[in-house]
């Protein structure tokens, strides 16, 4: 029985990414092949939302971002910026914490080339509500790309056209401050969409705002 807001291993809710999870288990019987748990604990202020689980990443190892390339980046920014301790070594049981920080995914299962439909990002939108409620000392949310950054701003009822994405720019979900980045992908890092100095400047921003704007509870 899966918990409440909390996909199941065997979530049926979207038929293509279903037929591909169970295609992923016949080929690949050792990989997670399942909907990734969100990482950290909820009593973080920081929440980063990426898209969806990478096929030999996330989907793989079971935990977000832990795998593919896109990782590397992201866990290396996160300690940099004081929110990882230990070394990331692309496994779960690296022994990597993360520190007042939390990672979830906008889908939780892996799609086909890396692209979920709108479909699947609405229903999915059915976990990641209750991942946002139930942080109750949440003060900022990062999300990576214009998926998540859409997802997130619908969650909260808001108007996409009052809250746009803009790489490094922060919008006021209320008291919640959105902080959007281009996705830290190999493809926009390949093509200098992002840069690691682009991707730092996200975080640095955060850092600064939760370490002048909102003193931690814990
Ligand atoms: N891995 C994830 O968990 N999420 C992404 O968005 C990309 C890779």
């Amino acid at each position: 029985m899966p918990a409440a807001g909390k996909p199941g291993r065997d979530c049926p809710r979207c038929p293509r990414l279903v037929a591909y999870r169970e295609a992923l288990r016949v080929k690949e019987p050792t990989w997670f092949n399942a909907p990734v748990p969100s990482f950290g604990s909820i009593d973080a202020r920081l929440l980063v939302v990426g898209l969806a689980p990478g096929v030999q990443g996330a989907n793989r190892t079971g935990r977000p971002f832990t795998g593919d390339y896109a990782g590397v980046l992201l866990y290396e920014t996160l300690s940099l910026y004081g929110f990882a301790n230990g070394k990331f070594d692309a496994r779960i049981d690296d022994g990597l914490e993360l520190i007042d920080c939390r990672i979830t995914n906008a889908v939780r299962c892996v799609p086909p080339e890396n692209k979920p439909l709108p479909v699947e990002i609405n229903t999915c939108r059915d976990f990641l509500n209750p991942t946002i409620a139930e942080m109750k000392n949440l003060k900022a949310i990062v999300v990576l790309g214009h998926v998540a950054h859409n997802s997130v701003v619908s969650a909260f009822g808001a108007k996409k056209s009052q809250t746009p994405f803009k790489h490094a720019g922060k919008n006021m979900l209320g008291e919640l401050a959105l902080f959007s980045s281009y996705h830290c992908s190999r493809y926009n890092t390949n093509t200098g969409v992002l840069t690691t100095p682009m991707f730092r400047d996200v975080f640095e921003k955060v850092r600064r705002y939760l370490d002048e704007k909102q003193p931690s509870a814990l």
